[in-house]
């Protein structure tokens, strides 16, 4: 726990995406003053998240109801999880006051990362519950449904999902392009992903509950909204239960669904379609990252052009010296690789430290790393061709193999290292 004045809040978490698969934290420490009754330490069974963007004037209404489901079929062992993404209207701080009156809340603010399908798992991950859960904090998905929900779970499914297409589910008033939107993203998840798509009548629903064991361990890459789709794509999901349930209007804040979601629901379609399929199969069982490893070799390639392009415009045109050129050649081309790197070959880790001496740490870590290679490099090239009497090409270029090989796992595990941090 982290204190900020009086306030307690969980801390960010940052790091792989992932659940661990026993809970990492200990309970808040007041449940363990003297004279806490024993159903205070009873251990919590339930985490369920509630991930929040400026739903300030919804905030206390949602813990209310919520407390109200929860204590009636679990008292005192479930904790709400808010997750809330440092919204300017304060919905963190709205929360953070409502823990006196609800002792079962705890409040996560995020500052560094963003993101509706990030903040439910960091909320996982902080959570203490054999079973997880996440509901939207506007409303919108009626608290009612969760007593079906914990149910089908105790009833031994690894997955119960709320659903508008089963019986008792529907929306209320929306327009016709939104309902079609609606379907034609699900029909094409049909078409991409039938096999994880196809599993549940409802596969955009941000209403389920998931036991903790059925995704633990497991390193999760969502994109954009639909949660749903990376536990049904890379957990260990059996059995199944969907309950029904009316999609409410939303009666305060906004929605925060933008074409953005739209584009980024695609391209998470995509992204599990390739690690889902053959090649990533194949690569799991490899246990190398071989997709990283194809970017770091392409912009490898672009930094060769830049180093040969530069070389022949400072000495060839310019008529600078040769090592002077060369050194000038071969620091852009260092920049150039860095940056596309960091963009781009480690741009997932990247975001996730994003100040500025964290990149400098990075670049300057980077820098190293291409000296060393160079040297080693050189070793080799002389091994290959002095010592086994390779073709001097033939030798170089097992060189720059090897050394690429090098360099992509060291900076890997060095540069872009992601440390977890508590
Ligand atoms: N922490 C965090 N960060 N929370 C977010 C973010 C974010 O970037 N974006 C949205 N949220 C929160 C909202 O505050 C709300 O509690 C919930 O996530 C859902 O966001 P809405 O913007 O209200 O989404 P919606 O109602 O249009 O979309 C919903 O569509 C599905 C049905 O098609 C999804 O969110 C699903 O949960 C829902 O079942
Ligand atoms: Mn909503």
């Amino acid at each position: 726990m982290v204190t900020t004045g009086s306030i307690q809040l969980l801390p960010e978490l940052s790091g792989l995406l992932q659940v661990p698969s026993q809970p990492t934290l200990a309970r808040s420490p007041r449940h363990l003053l003297p004279g806490a009754t024993v159903e205070a330490i009873a251990p919590v069974r339930f985490s369920l998240v509630v991930p929040t963007y400026n739903e300030g004037r919804n905030i206390e209404r949602i813990v209310a109801l919520l407390s109200d489901q929860l204590e009636a079929v679990l008292p005192h062992r479930y904790e709400i999880i808010v997750v809330d993404d440092d919204s300017p209207d304060g919905t963190w701080q709205i929360a953070t006051q409502l823990t006196s009156r609800y002792p079962n809340l705890r409040v996560m603010r995020r500052q560094a990362e963003r993101g509706l399908s990030t903040a439910v798992i960091r909320g996982w991950q902080a959570a203490q519950g054999e079973i997880l859960g996440v509901i939207d904090g506007d409303l919108q998905h009626p608290p009612e449904v969760l007593q079906e929900l914990l149910a089908a779970i105790e009833r031994g499914v690894a997955l119960a999902v709320a659903s508008r297409n089963v019986e008792g589910g529907g929306v209320s008033t929306w327009s016709a392009m939104r309902r079609f939107l609606s379907r034609g993203a699900q029909l094409l998840g049909l078409v991409l992903l039938p096999d994880v798509v196809s599993r549940v009548t409802d596969p955009m629903s941000g209403y389920f509950l998931v036991r903790r064991s059925a995704i633990a361990e497991q390193v999760l890459h969502p994109l954009g909204y639909k949660i749903l789709l990376e536990v049904l794509g890379r957990g260990r999901i059996e059995q199944i239960a969907e309950v029904g349930y009316v999609f409410q209007e939303r009666e305060a804040g906004e929605s925060k669904v933008t074409w953005k979601q739209y584009r980024d629901y695609i391209r998470h379609l995509v992204r599990l379609r390739v690690s889902l399929g053959r090649l990533g199969r194949f690569q799991q069982r490899l246990n190398f990252p071989l997709g990283r490893f194809l970017r770091f070799g392409f912009v490898g390639l672009s930094g060769l052009v830049v180093d040969m392009g530069l070389l022949y415009l400072l000495h060839g045109i310019l008529g600078f010296g040769l090592t002077r050129s060369a050194i000038v050649a071969a620091e852009l081309a260092i920049i150039n690789n860095f940056v596309w790197n960091d963009r781009w070959t480690f741009g997932d880790l990247a975001q996730q430290q994003q100040k500025r001496h964290q990149v400098i740490k990075r670049f300057a870590k980077f820098n190293l790393i291409c000296l060393m290679g160079l040297i080693l490099k050189i070793l080799i090239l002389n091994l290959l061709f002095n010592g086994l009497h390779l073709n001097a090409y033939l030798a170089n270029f097992l060189a720059i193999a090897a050394v690429t090989l090098w360099n992509f796992w060291i900076n890997l595990k060095l540069s872009w290292r992601v440390t977890q941090v508590k």
